[in-house]
Order: C-alpha cells, then structure tokens, then sequence
C-alpha cells in the first residue's frame, strides 16, 4: 500500500513501528538473532562481520530484482510476526509520483523508530532530483528485461547476466544515494538496509517490476533455466530459521505465488504524457573512436565541462541534422569510461552536452540532458559486493563503464541551430533538491573518469 494511504489508518503506522521496535529490540538482546533487525540488515551487506548469511545482496545482476523479492518477502514476514498483527504488510514509497517526492513524513519524525538520523533527506523540503523520476519512467518503457542487442534492458545490462538494467541504474541506485548523502546509511549497501526507509523504497521497486509487467507489449522475464533455477539460500523466516528449501526464482516470479499484490500497478502518474529526454543506454564496446579526451576527469561537488573538438567531430556533427531516407545512419555514442569514486557519494551525476547557459540551470527535462550516472556501491571497500566488478572495463581499466546513444539528441540540438561545432561534455553533480530548487553540492566524495569519448557505431534500436 502506499504509504501515503498507510498512515490514513493510525492502527496500521503502529503495527509498522511497533514491528521496527520489536525488531531492533532483538538485536540489542542478541547481535545474532536472524529475526533481529541488524541480523536481517547485515544480510543485505555489512562493513564488517563474517556471517555466511550476511552481504548477500546481489547487485549488478539479473538477480537484482528477484533476489530483493525474496529478501523483502521474509523481511515482511518476521516484521509482521514482529508487529504482532497478522494484516501488517510493508507500505511503499512511491517515489515517480511527482507529488511524493520527499521522504515519507512518518520516516522523518524524530521520535518514530522509523527515523534514521544518519540520512540526508530529513529536514523538511527536501526532495529527489527530477531525473531520477524520468529515468524510472524511461525504464519502464522499454520492452526488453534482457539486453536488447547493445542495449540495456530494463533489468540487467548485459547478456552475461551481469550489469545494471535500468531500474536499477539510475532510478533505484539513485533514491539510495540521494537519500543517504556522503555520509548516510542508504547511500552504502553495506548499511542501507539499516534506515527503515530501504523497506519502502524496496517495496516500491518491487512493485516497479510488476508494473513494467503489466505494461505488456512483450515485457516478459527471462525464461531460461539458468535463470529461472537460481535460488537464494540463507534467508530466514518469522521462526528464525533459514529457509529450507531455498526459494527460487520461479517460485517468486509472480507475487500472487507469494501471496500479495499490489493496490496500484498502473504507470506512473504523468508518465503517458512525459516526452522521454536523455539518451539510450548502450552496453556493446564500439570500436569506432571519434574524439578522446587524454587526461583524466576528476568531479568533486562542482560542474566540470571536457570538450571534444578536432575534424572528425566537426564532420559527424554537421550532419546531424539530416536523417537519412533508409534511416541506417551510424549512431554516436558518447563513452564515460573507468568512472570510479574514492568513497560513497551522496550525489548523482548528470551529464549534459553544450549546455547553452550555467550548470546552475541545466535541468533534466532539456534537449541537452544525456542522463544520469549513479554510483551506489562503487566505492572501494563496497565493490565487493557487486556481481559484475565492473565487467564493462577493458583490461587495464578499472571502474564502471557508462554509454550512451546520443545521435537523436545531436538531431535535436541541430535542429535548434545549436553549434555543434564543439562538443562540451558536462558532468553536474547533483544532491537532493530543497525547496524544488537543486542544492549547492558540498561533497567529500570524488568521482574519477578515466576517458570519455565520442564513437560511431552501426544502427541499432533499443527494444
Ligand atoms: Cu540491495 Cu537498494 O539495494
């Protein structure tokens, strides 16, 4: 339910903080109680500790989505047990609501055992930046779970399995770091699980997936056996014991089969009109390099532009504005890559070409936006606990690799008579809005891109 109809009932916000209490009671009775509140968060992932169960979380990875099911689905069982009311069920934040854009207000009340004081979106105001909501909504409209050939899929990047699809990256990833900041427990999956926050952002991924199945239209999930096979061990239920047997992914695939729905399940609110911005995410390597920058780009809290320039640039951008009559026209893609971050970032970063005015005013619903790089989990000691390890990285290169297809939008800027003569690559680092306006980023985290460059490939089409 959404939590904004949850809190209508007071009996229900009670059985929910009554369940958190009981929760994190057990675990300062016994640290290793599996039905304890930090028992069930180390699961996630942990900063220290050598559980097997715990840092089990799979990022990264075609189990992204299914893995987090089956986390959530026990999770809501021991809670409920916990609550001591057998109709409790986890409340969702529906963050591509644009009307639900700040934290819950029943997570920010300070004597709630739903509050976390170590996150960044408590103060009144405060809300998710606007490209985090369009990337959901760019995510949902694509048909294809898997990589359609080079593209990404809404829920994996590549055709090894490993990768983040689109839901994750930027959206889910997103809503970690910008409600955490530096220095939050949501912005490490080694301590989000921690802020009673993840649960509803959780559950309204979850849900996520089941909207983009009901879209239809071909949205369907992976049938292969390697897929559907896989099964995750070591989760507890409410009697804290591991369940046995292990939950598998075909078990999971349908939340009746688990015995919940959900109220809403309809698109976004605002999504049919939305004109998608941005650009396409690309996964395949091109080999076709165009303009490269040589030296490293380093991004702290400030807008840092790179420009791509010389002949080769000037000849694909002067034609940009033509669309050729057989519609085979080579793509151009933009790479970022060995993108890494030195420690957990509470911003996003979104990139912009030949941004007409300041940084200041670039805004995700421009003709300018390419799209939003997220780094959740990237950070060093974190890294360990993704699936891929960067799986994009050519050898010799370390960090995550990002590209996109930016030849419709070149068509665009062209066709506003925007000079293309240059590219200017802009990487705005960008933290929780406060009052609708994009705060000033104060960050102590800095964002390494080894190389960025300009490349052509042959036409394809994201599915
Ligand atoms: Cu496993 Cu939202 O993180």
């Amino acid at each position: 339910m959404d939590i904004r109809d949850f809190v209508q009932e007071p009996a229900r916000l009670a059985a929910l903080k009554k369940g958190v209490q009981e929760m994190k009671r057990r675990s300062q009775v016994n640290a290793n109680d599996p039905r304890g509140w930090l028992f069930q968060a180390n699961i996630h992932g942990t900063l220290s500790g050598s559980n097997p169960a715990w840092n089990q979380c799979r990022h990264a990875s075609w189990h992204f989505l299914s893995w987090h099911r089956a986390y959530v689905y026990y999770f809501e069982r021991i809670l409920r047990e916990a609550s001591d009311d057998p109709a409790l069920t986890l409340p969702y934040w529906d963050w591509t609501d644009p009307a639900a854009q700040a934290l819950p207000a029943a997570f920010r009340d300070p004597q709630s055992p739903l509050f976390e004081s170590q996150r960044d979106m408590n103060q009144a105001g405060s809300t998710l930046a606007p490209s985090i909501r369009s990337a959901a909504i760019a995510a949902l409209n694509l048909r294809s779970f898997l990589p359609s050939p080079g593209f990404s899929g809404f829920g994996v990047a590549s055709n090894q399995g490993t990768g983040k699809g689109r839901l994750e990256q930027p959206p889910h990833d997103g809503v970690h770091v910008l409600v955490g900041g530096d220095d939050g427990l949501m912005a490490d999956p080694r301590t989000a699980a921690r802020d009673p926050i993840f649960w509803a952002h959780h559950c309204n991924v979850d849900r996520l997936w089941e909207v983009w199945l009901r879209k239809g239209q071909g949205r369907a999930n992976p049938t292969t056996n390697q897929w559907l096979d896989e099964s995750f061990p070591r989760l507890f239920d409410e009697t804290g014991n591991v369940v046995t047997p292990a939950l598998k992914v075909s078990q999971l695939q349908k939340t009746t089969d688990l015995g919940y729905t959900y109220d809403k399940l309809t698109d976004p609110p605002g999504a049919a009109g939305a004109q998608p911005t941005g650009a396409d995410v690309v996964t395949e390597p091109v080999k076709t390099e165009v303009a490269a920058t040589v030296e490293k780009t380093k991004v702290t809290s400030a807008p840092k532009s790179i420009e791509l320039s010389g002949d080769k640039v000037k000849e694909i951008t002067s034609k940009a504005g033509v669309t050729s009559a057989t519609g085979d026209e080579k793509r151009t893609l933009l790479r970022l890559q060995g993108v890494s971050v030195d420690r957990p970032s509470g911003s996003i970063y979104e990139v912009y070409l030949n941004l007409p005015s300041a940084p200041d005013e670039a805004s995700s619903t421009s003709p300018h936006f390419v799209g939003v790089i997220t780094l959740f989990g990237s950070a060093p000691d974190a890294k360990a606990l993704r699936e891929d390890h960067a799986h994009h990285a050519a050898p010799g290169v370390t960090g995550e690799e990002f590209l996109f297809d930016v030849t419709k939008m070149l068509r665009t800027l062209a066709r506003q008579s925007v000079d293309l003569s240059k590219l200017n690559v802009t990487v705005l680092p960008r933290g929780a809005s406060v009052e609708g306006k994009p705060r000033k980023v104060e960050s102590k985290a800095t964002v390494t891109i080894d190389k960025i460059s300009l490349e052509t490939a042959e036409p394809e089409k994201p599915r």
